[in-house]
């Protein structure tokens, strides 16, 4: 049975890892992105990724060489003429994704489905850009890709079922979890997990606890991996806060909006992990040490 060819678009976090499950899942899969440096870096990380399970003993040798075969980088988008599937990981910008999504509807082959990655833009908003309504949907993989198991599968008021279906079962063929979720701003994860990252800071603000007790007692207390602000530091407190953006323009509620703090620590520059500070400082990255001056 020849397997569907998917177009992965944007090699880097996300869209590089999206490409390694489907290469390592049998797919045929072209990945694209705009200059060679990008495609090379993501190629370097999915060769080291599958080197990794190849020495952990979860990936046979002759898969990993099996699944690098199958992977076609390219620059160009008309390489993806003749995909099945079409999954955009590409910038966090509605703009540019929906001249993508513009472009490759008069590329790609009618009747092929097109899919997005966006945390947190609208899978709708994305749609319009094409001609191709009822086979357009959400596939938001989680990072990082190779070790998270959820997919949301993310419908919009004219999504054909039979596309659904075809995303759940795809999700499923690469590995993953599927859960089905109306095109709603942080679909099902995002819209539970933000608010509780941003109540997080907010009981911080109100002196609550201290960093790290706060973190102290929601993992022991509800046996999260890890508490808020280390997890805010590790998603990054930019990202985050432009996702909360997102989320209160859509239901205009407190819950959502981002607490003053956050604001501040984005306009100075501490992002968290990334740019060495956040919540914690990561100057000796084994030994995080609390962030002192953001407590009351
Ligand atoms: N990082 C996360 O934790 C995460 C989790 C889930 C979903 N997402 C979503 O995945 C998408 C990608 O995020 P990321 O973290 O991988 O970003 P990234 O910056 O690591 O990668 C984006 C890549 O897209 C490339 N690109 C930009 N325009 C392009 C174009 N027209 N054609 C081809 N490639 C292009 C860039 O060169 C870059 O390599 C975003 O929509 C993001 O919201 C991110």
């Amino acid at each position: 049975m020849t397997l569907p060819k998917v177009g992965v678009v944007g090699c880097g976090l996300m869209g590089s890892g999206i490409a390694q499950v489907c290469a390592v899942a049998g797919y045929p899969t072209w990945v694209r992105d705009v200059a060679p440096p990008l495609i090379d870096k993501g190629l370097a990380a999915i060769e080291k990724s599958l080197s990794k399970f190849v020495e952990k003993g979860t990936l046979p040798a002759e898969q990993k060489a099996a699944a690098l075969s199958r992977l076609q980088p390219t620059l160009r988008l008309e390489d993806l003429a003749d995909c099945d599937l079409v999954i955009e990981a590409i910038i966090e910008n509605p703009d540019r994704k929906r001249e993508l999504f513009a472009e490759l509807d008069k590329i790609v082959k009618p009747g092929a489905i097109f899919a997005s990655n966006t945390s947190s833009l609208s899978i709708t908003e994305l749609m319009t850009a094409t001609h191709r309504a009822p086979h357009f949907l959400g596939l938001h993989f989680f990072n990082p890709v190779l070790l998270m198991q959820l997919v949301e599968v993310v419908k919009t008021v004219v999504t054909d079922p039979a596309v659904i279906s075809l995303g759940m079962e795809f999700a499923r063929q690469v590995g993953k979890v599927p859960i089905l979720a109306t095109d709603r701003a942080g679909f099902i994860v995002n819209r539970l997990l933000v608010p509780y990252l941003l109540d997080a800071i907010r009981a911080l603000e109100e002196g609550a606890g201290s960093i790290e007790d706060i973190d102290q007692g929601m993992k022991l207390g509800c046996n999260h991996p890890m508490g808020p602000f280390s997890l805010l530091d590790l998603v990054g407190i930019d990202t985050t806060y432009y996702i909360a953006e997102i989320l209160f323009d859509e239901y205009r509620e407190k819950r959502f909006a981002p607490p003053p703090l956050m604001k501040r620590m984005v306009l100075a520059g501490m992002y968290g992990r990334k740019t060495g500070k956040g919540f914690y400082d990561y100057s000796d990255p084994k030994n995080p040490r609390v962030n002192r001056l953001l407590e009351v």
